[in-house]
């Protein structure tokens, strides 16, 4: 018999961004007992990528925006495949989230009359992204964690959780173990919130940190869940290119908000070239008109540079396909032209843009109050993730619910840039909510030590198999090389296809996997046990995206280039089959209410 240690909690959080910080902050007001588990240290969380913004429509820069724009804007940007209820809750209730933010001690940049500044961000009609310098992430799980952590809410801090248990179908709990030391756990809940953010560790260049291997997409398929729109990953246009220790760190979209143009080799600004018909009311079609628009002039319509994120990273992968790069692979940012327009714009920069402003002059010693960035696409956020309910965002499996990036809806095809922010804060709240309720009314579920065991054996296996066996290493880096090359920003049957192979191959080699040493402070040992979530995720992502034979949002296919009609109808769906096979499906959109469709007309 394996030992571990059993711990009991009404509600079970696992990560500790934002979204698991806000479910667990409700579900604790809720009277639950609530424990957290994070892979890392608090506080060193995706959530602290989106810089820019959060997307709330506060309407305090201008008063024409309201939940209806912010909604139709959400549905625009997901190309239709969002859960419409889910859009309009979140529309609803975002400006709601962020006061109530504010009043928990989160500072926000101001205007000059005193109320919550906000900025200009792709796909959004009006100013809408409530914002602290370009670190509002930051802010908002520093406001987050200050507010939950006197809240009795207990922290596992440095645990990685490798299964749900089961009880006659509704969730009973976890096992997962203290990285540390590497002794077991066993966690009872109630219920369980999966809030462990993304995927993009699958990749090769991605602005996403080490913890974010798809653990709850595949914690939840693994438990029986069903996951939707894995095919629609998301590219966000502008990361570091260089140095190469550095790339595919994030490059605020605020610095495009901020009057940040691109511009070619040729020193063209290409994204002028080529504007989506579904936009081309709200482009600007010469510079000056595009920077008056961003120096907040309500006639003006916004640069082409806040077109979305899917469109502006094909037009920047085009121009460097087409030799039109710059020297590191990338294209040019250029936020220094600035100068022309602004007498104080280096201290401008350095006051809005302050993160930007050291990243660059620390890691590539480049000053971008005076020259340009070199920039990228890097892989950021999964639109994908668990299906759950748009109220109460329990997925499939009574008792498990998901919030945040792990969990799918919201932002459809393609998520705009601040709607993460505000979807974890809404969602985040009613997960928590929900799950104390769940347990509150259910109990606790019986763990069966069966469960227990298999999973304590799989965690050990690698060191059965000892340092005889491949490393794991080799076969993570096969991986994101593959998925960067086969399953990236542009793709073809063919090459899905031939991503499914290897992908099979290298389970085949992850099943042969040794460590050695022992249980104690041994990263192989922990890669080895993320080897299977980052193989799942991937195939998710490849099957979903070879299903779709058609390009809407963030999942472009050059041999279909078009959006089918009958595409735009369906959620990709994927489950787990009797057999342990991956079973993909097309789903119908879930119907959207007569005066939210009225919304989205009155809008076009
Ligand atoms: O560009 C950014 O600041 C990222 C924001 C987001 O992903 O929401």
């Amino acid at each position: 018999m394996a030992s571990y240690r059993t711990h009991r909690h009404d509600v079970l959080v696992i990560g500790a961004g934002g979204a698991g910080l806000r479910a667990a902050i409700e579900a604790s007001a809720a009277g639950a007992s609530v424990a957290v588990v994070c892979k890392s240290l608090l506080g060193k969380a995706h959530t602290v990528m989106a810089e820019g913004g959060v997307a709330a429509a506060l309407a305090n820069v201008d008063e024409r925006d309201g939940w209806r724009v912010h909604f139709a804007d959400t549905m625009r940007g997901g190309a239709y495949l969002n859960n419409p209820r889910m859009a309009q809750i979140h529309a609803q209730e975002a400006p709601q989230r962020v006061r109530e933010l504010e009043a928990w001690g989160a500072l926000f940049d101001r205007t000059a009359d005193g109320r919550i500044l906000q900025r200009n961000f792709g796909g959004h009609k009006y100013p809408r992204l409530a914002h602290v310098g370009d670190r509002t992430g930051l802010e908002m799980i520093r406001t987050l964690q200050d507010h939950g952590i006197h809240r009795g809410i207990e922290f596992y801090m440095e645990h990685t959780v490798t299964r749900l248990l089961l009880d006659d179908g509704r969730v009973a709990g976890a096992f997962g173990y203290d990285r540390e030391r590497g002794r077991f756990r066993v966690f009872k809940a109630g219920a369980v919130v999966l809030a462990t953010g993304g995927i993009g560790r699958a990749y090769k260049i991605t602005s996403n940190s080490w913890e974010y291997t798809g653990d709850g997409h595949a914690l939840a398929y693994h438990a029986g869940a069903e996951l939707i729109d894995m095919e629609f990953v998301q590219f966000h246009p502008t990361g570091m290119v260089w140095p190469p220790s550095v790339r595919g760190i994030l490059v605020t979209e605020g610095v495009r908000g901020e009057g940040g143009v691109l511009k070619n080799s040729e020193g063209r600004r290409f994204m002028f070239d080529d504007v989506p018909d579904l936009y081309k009311d709200q482009t600007a079609d010469d510079p000056e008109e595009g920077w008056r628009y961003t120096q907040g002039d309500r006639d003006a319509r916004r640069p082409p540079e806040l077109l979305t994120r899917d469109h502006v990273a094909r037009c920047i992968v085009r121009e460097i396909k087409e030799g039109r790069g710059s020297p590191h692979g990338g294209v040019y940012l250029d936020i220094a032209w600035i100068r022309e327009k602004l007498p104080d714009h280096a201290e401008h920069i350095k006051k809005k843009l302050p993160s930007m402003y050291h990243q660059f002059k620390e890691l590539a010693d480049i000053d971008i109050t005076a020259e340009a960035m070199e920039v990228g696409p890097t892989t950021h956020y999964a639109m994908g993730g668990v299906k759950v309910d748009a109220d109460s965002q329990m997925s499939t499996v009574p008792g498990l619910f998901a919030a945040g990036e792990c969990a799918a809806g919201l932002h459809g095809a393609n998520r705009l840039g601040g709607n993460s922010l505000s979807d974890l804060l809404v969602f985040g709240k009613r997960a928590g909510e929900h799950a104390a309720a769940f347990a509150r009314e259910h109990g606790a579920g019986a763990i069966d030590d069966g469960q227990v065991e298999a999973a304590a054996a799989a965690a050990l296996a690698p060191f059965e198999r000892g340092a005889g066996g491949e490393g794991p290493y080799a076969i993570q880096h096969a991986l994101q090389e593959m998925m960067q090359d086969l399953v990236g920003i542009v793709r073809n049957a063919a090459e899905m296809s031939r991503a499914l192979d290897g992908i099979a191959e290298l389970r085949r080699r992850a099943r042969e996997v040794g460590v050695g040493g022992n249980r104690e402070y041994n990263p192989g040992w922990h890669t080895a046990l993320d080897l299977d979530n980052l193989l799942t995720v991937s195939e998710a992502v490849a099957r979903a995206g070879l299903e779709r034979e058609e390009s809407r949002g963030a999942h472009f296919r050059e041999d279909h280039p078009q959006k089918d009609p009958a595409f735009g109808q369906v959620n990709v769906a994927i489950r787990r089959g009797a057999d342990g096979e991956m079973v993909v499906r097309r789903e119908p959109l879930p119907p959207m209410a007569p005066e939210l469709q009225q919304i989205i007309e009155e809008m076009k």
